[in-house]
């Protein structure tokens, strides 16, 4: 179950008898790579202990909406924020009608109001209960708006019953939860994603580089890959796990990731630069180590290759998407860089001492961006970066659909003639 491996996901357990089998879920979950928080009804409670849940999800179980402490830590708020995906399990007839109605008076029901990430919900319940028009209407409304549906199964029941209503099986719940991380929002496409610092030689065991760890640019590629594109990550020196379904070509320096961009560009629909590239490298490179003399040593450094700006240049029909990275000004330096590199989008972010609360944004877990575009943009808070990189495909596979259904309209950012796109 490789799609789990690092989700972020709330596990919300209510009020029925098959509580206690969501135990099992959230050690299976934990297995197959997930880090998991559990949130509980009061009902839930009265089944099973949190104490059961906090030992096996290896962290404080989430119970009251209004408790100051938990508001203090990880409210409702930044577990809405926190999770890659939703699942309810089981889900009751009761939570089923309160979240169809929109209802926020428990932890779990304002957790899935607050969230716009993938929901999914296992109901049990009694089968006359399930079969019921109320619970058959609520669930169909539900699920016209997104939510998915895992289960119930068929079977004897607690209550003596036989019918529809079971819990469906640990493993089934997983795979259905994994399902809710392929999107197919980019199949048939092929993203091009650079990442990672750049390396600039100055002498054989020297160089110029920054803090740049590629989580970023790896959390996207992984994001594409699940939204179904074919994807090419360009990666810069990095210590990160090359993402299932990704070709990784690993570059050094910012010439080689200019170089093997422009080799492997043809096909591509949408770039995503999220690279630190360098911007300069050393004019002259010495063959052997400089040796220190006791005084001052200067170097002298050139521009290297503005990889965005060449490519959206070279091929004004090719789907671009830049990062900035800004300590200050951040909003006007982002619009400035959008412009003058003629990206379609531009994902920006605090780094450095300004990025209090994401630790700097570089090499760290969380980060928080404003995207602009043409005529609009999205603020997307401080989340990790797996989920901000799928928050951010989503808008990008919005603004390319756009933009491929207006070819007429887009700007034209260079007078160099295209030969492809
Ligand atoms: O890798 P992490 O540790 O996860 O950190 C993520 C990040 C902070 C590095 C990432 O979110 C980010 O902001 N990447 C872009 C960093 C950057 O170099 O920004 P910039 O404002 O200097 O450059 C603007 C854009 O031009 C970027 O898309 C960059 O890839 C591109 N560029 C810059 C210079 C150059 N020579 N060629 C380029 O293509």
């Amino acid at each position: 179950m490789e799609k789990l491996v690092n989700k972020q996901i709330v596990l919300g357990v209510t009020g029925s008898i098959a509580a206690y089998k969501a135990a099992e879920l959230v050690r299976r979950l934990r297995d197959a790579g997930a880090e998991v928080r559990v949130v509980m009804t009061q009902g839930a409670t009265e089944f099973v202990s949190p104490m059961t849940f906090q030992a096996l999800s290896g962290h404080p179980v989430h119970l009251t909406l209004l408790d100051t402490d938990a508001e203090a830590g990880m409210g409702h708020i930044e577990l809405a924020r926190w999770a890659d995906a939703i699942l309810v399990a089981p889900a009751s007839a009761d939570f089923i009608a309160r979240l169809t109605h929109g209802r926020a008076d428990d932890l779990l029901s304002a957790v899935c109001l607050a969230s716009d990430v993938p929901l999914a919900l296992a109901p049990a319940m009694n089968n006359k209960m399930w079969h019921n028009p109320a619970t058959q209407d609520n669930v169909q409304r539900l699920a016209s708006r997104g939510v998915l549906m895992l289960g119930p199964d068929e079977g004897g029941q607690a209550c003596g019953e036989t019918g529809a209503g079971r819990l469906q099986a640990p493993e089934e719940l997983l795979a259905g939860l994994a399902e809710l991380f392929e999107s197919g929002l980019l199949s048939g496409k092929t993203v091009m994603i650079t990442a990672g610092p750049t390396r600039e030689t100055i002498d054989p065991v020297r160089y110029l580089s920054n803090r740049s760890s590629g989580k970023m640019g790896f959390a996207i590629a992984t994001a594409a890959a699940e939204a179904g594109a074919r994807v090419i990550l360009v990666a810069g020196p990095v210590a990160q796990t090359t993402p299932s379904h990704v070709q990784r070509l690993d570059v050094e320096s910012a010439q080689e990731m200019f170089d093997t961009v422009l080799a492997n560009i043809n096909g591509v629909d949408i770039f995503i630069g999220a690279a630190a590239v360098a911007d300069y490298r050393p004019v002259q490179v010495a063959t052997a180590k400089i040796k220190k003399d006791g005084g001052s040593l200067r170097l002298e450094l050139e521009p290297t290759p503005d990889i965005l700006a060449e490519i959206k240049a070279r091929y004004p029909g090719l789907f671009c998407v830049g990062f900035a990275a800004e300590t200050h000004d951040l909003q006007t330096f982002a619009q400035e860089k959008r412009y003058r590199k003629g990206m379609d989008m531009i994902a920006a972010n605090w780094v450095g001492p300004a990025a209090t609360e994401t630790d700097g944004a570089f090499g760290s877990e969380t980060n928080a961006l404003l995207v602009y575009w043409e005529g609009g943009g999205v603020e997307l808070p401080v989340a990790a970066k797996s989920h901000l990189a799928r928050q951010l495909l989503m808008h990008i596979a919005q603004q390319y659909e756009q933009h491929a259904a207006h070819p007429a309209e887009q700007k034209v950012v260079s007078l160099t003639t295209p030969d492809r796109h």
